[in-house]
Order: structure tokens, then C-alpha cells, then sequence
């Protein structure tokens, strides 16, 4: 099922996220699943549950676009445990739509996680993979790309989002 994004604005996305306790379960494995249908529908290659409106710590990731199936990633209770290096490359975000800018982010992460059936493993990636991942577990934190800019900038695309909303096309 594919389920509505979310969009700036929307307290939810600058809320902490509650850890996942209850793995292994109907429910969990159906929300990973409309949330892989949701990601695909909006051509994403990451999405976080506070962007389908559930503040808990869950996301999932597919860089390949639905093109390889050893790519798709379910990380819940993500943690970043090693960052090496720097890039920095456009970035955009499905609750932020129209708008991209240049991020600074880690070249390479290694990320600890659990598994839809709370197994812990481990992901290193690097290029979009990298910005992905920091860029979704970010959302678990309430922290969204546009805090990662300026302060002027974010304050021209919050402006921008302002008028928006006030037109109702946002
Ligand atoms: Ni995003």
C-alpha cells in the first residue's frame, strides 16, 4: 500500500524517533513493505517512518531504484559507528520536494542495525550509498538535510516553503 509522505512542516520530521522493541511481527513486516511500495512509487532511494508519519526508528533504502534486489536495506535502531572521509553532493528529500542543495556528508559509514526480525547486522557504504544512510538515520533524530546548509540558504528554502503553504501547493 502506498502510503502519504509527509511533508516539511509537519512536526514529526524534526521529532526524536522511539527505538523499535517489538521485531518480527505482522505489523512490522507490513509497514516495511508500504514503505518499500511508498519509496518506489515517489522514485526514492531512502525513506524514514517519520515521513509516513510513524515516530518510530525505522528505515528503509534501495539505491539501485528497484533494479537489484540484493540492494534493498531495512535498518531499524540504526547507529553510525564509523565515518571516514567527505563528500559533498546534491541532495533532496521526499518530504522537501522542489528543492535540492549541495550537503557535505561522510564518504564512507559503517552502520549498525537490526533486522525486520530484530537480528543485529552490520553495512558499510560509501558515494549514495553513504548519503543515503546518513541522510535517512538523520531522520531518526528529527534532523532533516536542510539543517546540514547554511543558515542563509535554509532560511531562503524555509521562506520559499512559507509562501508556498500559504498558496496551498504545498
Ligand atoms: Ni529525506
Amino acid at each position: 500500500m502506498v502510503l502519504d509522505i509527509v511533508k516539511y512542516g509537519n512536526s514529526i520530521l524534526e521529532s526524536e524517533c522511539a527505538p523499535i522493541s517489538n521485531f518480527g511481527t505482522p505489523e512490522l513486516r507490513k509497514l516495511v513493505d508500504d514503505m518499500f511500495e511508498t519509496m518506489y512509487a515517489a522514485r526514492g532511494v531512502g525513506l524514514a517512518a517519520p515521513q509516513i508519519n510513524v515516530g518510530q526508528q525505522l528505515t528503509v533504502i534501495d539505491t539501485s531504484s528497484g533494479e537489484n534486489p540484493d540492494a534493498k536495506l531495512v535498518l531499524i535502531n540504526p547507529k553510525i559507528v564509523k565515518r571516514e572521509g567527505q563528500q559533498i553532493g546534491e541532495e533532496g528529500c521526499l518530504s522537501i520536494p522542489g528543492f535540492r542543495e549541495d550537503v557535505r556528508r561522510a564518504a564512507h559509514v559503517t552502520v549498525r542495525a537490526h533486522d525486520v526480525e530484530g537480528k543485529e547486522f552490520e553495512v558499510s557504504g560509501e558515494e549514495l550509498l553513504a548519503r543515503a544512510l546518513q541522510h535517512e538515520i538523520d531522520h531518526l533524530h528529527g534532523i532533516l538535510f536542510l539543517n546540514h546548509l547554511s543558515p542563509l540558504k535554509r532560511d531562503l528554502i524555509r521562506r520559499k516553503i512559507k509562501k508556498l503553504q500559504k498558496a496551498g501547493e504545498w
